[in-house]
């Protein structure tokens, strides 16, 4: 994703939120989001241990598909957040039909109910159907994470599957969000 140098305009400051490419010095925030128990109860920690992950992401700056959420006004890192064009899904081919780019959002524990996943989807959605040219976005959230649930629905997500795809046999469901919602 190369979406930083126009983000200024499309993220403006008011909202509460900056999303910006991840800089060397929040690859510590990162890393603790990474290895949260509770923020992956639904999604895999890394298997390798937390400070090869750090190492290695370091060593990925700049070429990151995800963004550093920041939150305003205290400029914490408050998460990181994703949307991406879905090619490849570990070497599947596209099988999402329309849905084309695919919304990922974790926000810090200490951050969550703060209002943060609500601007951050709202900016990633309005940045993929006017930027992007989206024809449609997926998100795949599991059934008992009511957060991710409620986040999607209110912007109107319908479930479109289960998810099935190496390594995700777990009930995983599959949203969708058309252009035209
Ligand atoms: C899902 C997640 C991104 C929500 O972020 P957040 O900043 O806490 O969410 P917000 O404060 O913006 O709330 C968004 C909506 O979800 C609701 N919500 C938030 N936490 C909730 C919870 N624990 N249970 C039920 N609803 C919840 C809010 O009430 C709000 O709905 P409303 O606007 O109708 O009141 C966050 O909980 C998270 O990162 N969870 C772990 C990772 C994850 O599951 N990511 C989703 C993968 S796409």
């Amino acid at each position: 994703m190369r979406i930083i140098p126009e983000m200024p305009h499309l993220f403006p400051r008011s909202s509460g939120v900056i999303l910006r490419q991840p800089e060397a010095g929040d690859v510590a925030s990162l890393a603790d989001l990474e290895f949260d128990s509770d923020v992956k109860q639904y999604s895999k920690i890394p298997e390798l241990p937390k400070d090869k992950w750090a190492a290695e992401f370091t060593r990925g700056l700049g070429s990151h598909d995800l963004l550093t959420v920041v939150s305003l006004p205290e400029m914490a890192v408050a998460g990181r957040a994703s949307i991406s064009r879905v090619e490849f899904n570990n070497g599947d081919p596209i099988y999402y039909g329309p849905y084309n780019h695919e919304l990922s959002i974790f926000i810090a524990k200490p951050f969550w109910s703060r209002g943060l996943g609500r601007i951050v989807a709202q900016d990633l959605i309005r940045l993929a159907f006017s930027e992007f040219q989206a024809k449609g976005i997926v998100a795949i959230a599991h059934p008992e994470n009511t957060a991710a649930l409620t986040l999607l629905r209110c912007f109107g997500f319908a479930q479109i599957g289960v998810k099935v795809a190496q390594g995700w046999q777990n009930g995983h469901l599959e949203f969708a969000l058309s252009r035209s919602a």
